[in-house]
């Protein structure tokens, strides 16, 4: 659609950054005028194909940056993807070099979540053939020593005891999520403080991503906007 190489973000229901026409009744907005915004580093809401979302284009380079996730001891996130790509990156999140960390993945159609919390690296795998272009829902939730992988409802779980306080990172250490993929300043750094520094040799994510939503000690959700996106050329 002569937008290659650019992520996207789209429609978003409490978006701050309206720069298309927002809450237009889905008249779609000009591509050009989409492109040049989103060009300059602004977010772009718009429609396109009639499905809401964010729009990963799966570039080397894409990626989207969302606030910090401080679950606590007992929070979780859910967000939901549409792709026809069988792998990919769809989140990632740490303590800022230490050692725990949130990874979520598209792996052969299933989605796999890998983490630490202090007690070694767990996988939880959820769901098959999930490349099939419909809207599936991930949710991650924590509970202190158990930890819980949702796919569309089908749920794993992993309980690991020898997690110190079984809560991820804090407020002054920890990244931002990314998801679909992370910034090239972040992936190239020398030394690497990434936990898991091999995040970023995955696959780009290339697909929609729609609803990402935080829950933490309070226990209500809270949608999430982007903070910033990048733009592949
Ligand atoms: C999470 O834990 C806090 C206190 O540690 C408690 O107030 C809250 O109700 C818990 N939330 C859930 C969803 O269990
Ligand atoms: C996990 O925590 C629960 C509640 O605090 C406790 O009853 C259970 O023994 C713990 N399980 C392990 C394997 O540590």
């Amino acid at each position: 659609m002569g937008l290659s190489g650019v992520l996207l973000a789209l429609l978003s229901p409490r978006g701050s950054s309206s720069c298309c026409g927002r809450g237009s009744s889905g008249r779609p907005s000009s591509a050009a005028a989409c492109l040049l915004v989103v060009l300059s580093g602004v977010l772009c809401l718009a429609h396109i194909g009639g499905v809401q979302g964010y729009l990963f284009e799966g570039s080397p380079t894409s990626f989207a940056q969302f606030p910090r996730w401080l679950p606590g001891g007992n929070g979780s996130l859910q967000f939901q993807f549409l792709t026809s790509e069988p792998n990919g990156l769809l989140l990632y999140t740490d303590d800022g070099g230490s050692f725990e960390f949130f990874e979520v993945k598209l792996v052969e159609g299933s989605v796999r979540l890998r983490y630490n919390l202090g007690g070694g690296a767990q996988l939880l795998t959820a769901g098959r053939g999930l490349n099939d272009q419909q809207w599936h829902s991930v949710r991650v939730t924590r509970d202190y020593n158990r930890t819980r992988l949702e796919v569309d409802g089908i749920l794993e779980v992993r309980i690991v005891s020898r997690a110190l306080d079984h809560e991820f990172g804090s407020a002054g250490v920890n990244t931002p999520v990314w998801v679909g993929g992370l910034p090239d300043l972040v992936a190239r750094q020398v030394g690497g403080r990434l936990t898991l520094q091999v995040v970023t040799l995955e696959p780009r994510f290339r697909g929609h991503i729609k609803g990402l939503t935080y829950i933490t000690r309070d226990s209500i959700p809270r949608h999430q906007d982007i903070v910033s996106s990048q733009v592949s050329a």
